[in-house]
Parts: C-alpha cells; sequence; structure tokens
C-alpha cells in the first residue's frame, strides 16, 4: 500500500509533519530550490502586493503531493511578513468554522491556508465565495418567514489553497483565485541539490554520487527524496562509517527494494498486473485498482502522475496502457495492438 508508512510514499508520514519536515523545509523563495518560473512569478507578485500595502492575491497551488504546496506557503507568509493560519477542506466542515476562523484569527494581510481545498463541502465553499470576493460573511438566522440575513465584514486577507488536481476544483471556487500555480516533479539535478542541503542540515557526510543515486531513485519528489536520505543515513550509520557513500547507498536500495528506476514492489505489481491480467491495457482505472486492492483514489492522485510521467503510463480515452518501456522494465512482451495504442 502507498500509505503514509511506506518509504515511496509522497504523503507526509505523521512524524515527519512536525519533526523532520519543519527542519528541512525551506524558508525563504532563495532556500527554495526549482520551481524557477513560479518563484520568478511569486516573487514580482509579493513586491507589487508590498508596493501597494496590499494583501496578496488569493493564490492556489496544485500538484501532485510531496512537491511544495505546504512548504510555499508557509514562504508566502514570511515574504509578506504576515501571520499564517492553517486548516484544511476537511476540517471545515460547517460555514460556522469558517467565520470563526475568519473572526478570531486573522488580522488584514494574515494568510488562511485551507490544505485539500477540494474538500470542503459545498455550503462552506459557498460561504466563501462573498469572502473571497468582497470579505463579507453572510450569516443566515431563523428560518422561514423570520429568516434574516447578517452581513459580517471579514479583514481583507489572503487565501492559499492547495489542492492534488486543479480540475478536483468547482469552476467557481478556481475561477475566484487570482494566481493559480501548477508545481512540476522536479528534475534529477533539482533534487540532488535538495539532498545535499538536506544532508548538511541533518549534519551528514555524504559523497555527490550517492546523493545523486538517491535523486534517481526519488520519483521527482523532495518529500520522497528527503525521507530516502535519511533511511540510507540509518544503514550508513548501523553498517558502515557514517558516511553516505554510493556503496551504503546501493546496498540500502537494494534492501528497501527500491529498483534502479525508483519503483518499489506497488508500482511493479500495477504494472505486472497490467501485462499479465489485462494484456497491456487498455485497462479502466477502478478495474485496476480492484486488481490491486487499492483505492482508485490512491492510485490517480499518488501513484499514477508519477509513473505517467516517467513514461510507464499512458492515459487513453479507453483507459490506462502499459508503454513499451515498463514493458521492458518488468521483463514483459507486449502485443503489437496494445503497443500501437
Ligand atoms: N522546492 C523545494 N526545495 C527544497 N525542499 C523542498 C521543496 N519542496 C518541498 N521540499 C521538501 O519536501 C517536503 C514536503 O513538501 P510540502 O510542501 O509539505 O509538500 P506538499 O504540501 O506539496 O505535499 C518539505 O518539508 C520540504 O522539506
Ligand atoms: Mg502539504
Amino acid at each position: 500500500m502507498k500509505n503514509k508508512d511506506d518509504i515511496l510514499s509522497p504523503l507526509p508520514a505523521p512524524e515527519e509533519t512536525s519533526r523532520m519536515e519543519s527542519a528541512l523545509r525551506p524558508s525563504s523563495l532563495d532556500e527554495f530550490v526549482g520551481q524557477a518560473r513560479l518563484k520568478e512569478n511569486l516573487k514580482v507578485f509579493i513586491q507589487a502586493a508590498k508596493n501597494r500595502r496590499e494583501p496578496l492575491d488569493h493564490c492556489l497551488f496544485y500538484s501532485p503531493p510531496g512537491l511544495g504546496k505546504t512548504t510555499l506557503s508557509y514562504i508566502l507568509a514570511r515574504e509578506m511578513g504576515v501571520n499564517i493560519k492553517v486548516t484544511s477542506g476537511p476540517v471545515l466542515s460547517k460555514p460556522g468554522d469558517l467565520a470563526a476562523m475568519l473572526t478570531t484569527e486573522l488580522a488584514e494581510g494574515d494568510i488562511l491556508f485551507i490544505d485539500e481545498i477540494h474538500r470542503l463541502n459545498a455550503s462552506v465553499e459557498e460561504a466563501l465565495y462573498p469572502v473571497m470576493e468582497d470579505f463579507v460573511f453572510f450569516i443566515n438566522t431563523g428560518q422561514g418567514p423570520g429568516a434574516t440575513t447578517l452581513k459580517l465584514a471579514v479583514p481583507r486577507f489572503t487565501l492559499v489553497g492547495a489542492t492534488t488536481r486543479s480540475g478536483l476544483l468547482t469552476g467557481p471556487l478556481r475561477d475566484r483565485f487570482g494566481i493559480v500555480f501548477n508545481l512540476g516533479f522536479y528534475g534529477e539535478d533539482e533534487i540532488a541539490q535538495i539532498l545535499a542541503r538536506s544532508a548538511r542540515i541533518l549534519g551528514s557526510r555524504a559523497d555527490k554520487p550517492a546523493l545523486e543515486l538517491i535523486a534517481r531513485r526519488s520519483r521527482g519528489t523532495p518529500r520522497i527524496a528527503n525521507r530516502l536520505l535519511k533511511r540510507v543515513r540509518d544503514f550508513a550509520d548501523v553498517r558502515a562509517d557514517g558516511n553516505i557513500t554510493t556503496e551504503v547507498t546501493a546496498a540500502a536500495m537494494t534492501s528497501l527494494e527500491i529498483d534502479s528506476e525508483g519503483l518499489d514492489n506497488l508500482d511493479r505489481r500495477i504494472l505486472t498486473v497490467m501485462a499479465e491480467n489485462f494484456g497491456g491495457g487498455p485497462v479502466g482505472i477502478e478495474t485496476l485498482a480492484v486488481a490491486v486492492s487499492e483505492e482508485t483514489d490512491t492510485l490517480t492522485d499518488v501513484i499514477e502522475p508519477f509513473l505517467m510521467q516517467a513514461g510507464f503510463l499512458k492515459r487513453t480515452t479507453r483507459g490506462r496502457v502499459l508503454t513499451a518501456k515498463a514493458a521492458a522494465h518488468i521483463g514483459f512482451k507486449l502485443s503489437r495492438q496494445a503497443e500501437l495504442l
């Protein structure tokens, strides 16, 4: 299962959310590796807002897990010199929860970060529209003929939303964000740079080739890279003299069953099931999820984005298809028909 306990899961493990992630999380845009265009644009928007002494426009960050959405939200607050309040779609279960946050916790210019914003329930989302547009919150009191609507002014703040896919948001909500950014997977050189910084912070000596080896197996995802680094460091401490060398790293990867392409057992199982049970596809995502005993959402949001970007899977109108690269990787002969898709 690609759950929070898996070494290659892009989702945070519970202890990481607090300890490791805060230690390794970059705190300024200059420390934030990669995503060059996004950073350049953000710098302009931040400067412009500061010059006008206005809050930043509402921002939406979307990307698969582990690519830096939460990190960027904290950086925004720091660069703007404002406070950030953190909540999430499932936590704001009714409009009253939102009203309480807006009126008691936020000051002018502050940032309200709503993680998993696609999981807001409809009544909260609707209450959010006038808040985002005009900084007013409408409270309905009473029922029937005696019902009235109170209008409550809220401080001018910046809403920062994070989601794994922008397509999960309703149109009206997406349209109310002035700034929308998609974070892509990181290149191996960028991941290696992140790893070098993390090794320094963790106080570990690491060879450059060893870091490159870890980078190649990190699925373009900083969260996974940092987690692998910590596990490799364990092997280096226990089985060697503490230095992270290529030998130690390669041995650690073998022990962790992570292959040369950064795939773990579940990835290989998915590819193998596609090959052996479905002739390489096309196979519908729901059918595939059942066949490998995983949730459809886990496949689409967590596992599949990397497999597609790395060229192992293709999405077609008729379902998912194995690529020739995947077939070669797991040693399967695709039929000509599957290859032509
Ligand atoms: N661009 C980056 N540069 C350096 N480290 C990063 C970067 N993006 C993410 N990280 C690291 O990866 C971890 C996970 O990032 P996070 O912002 O929590 O991802 P998301 O919110 O998209 O799931 C962070 O704690 C941070 O250490
Ligand atoms: Mg996050």
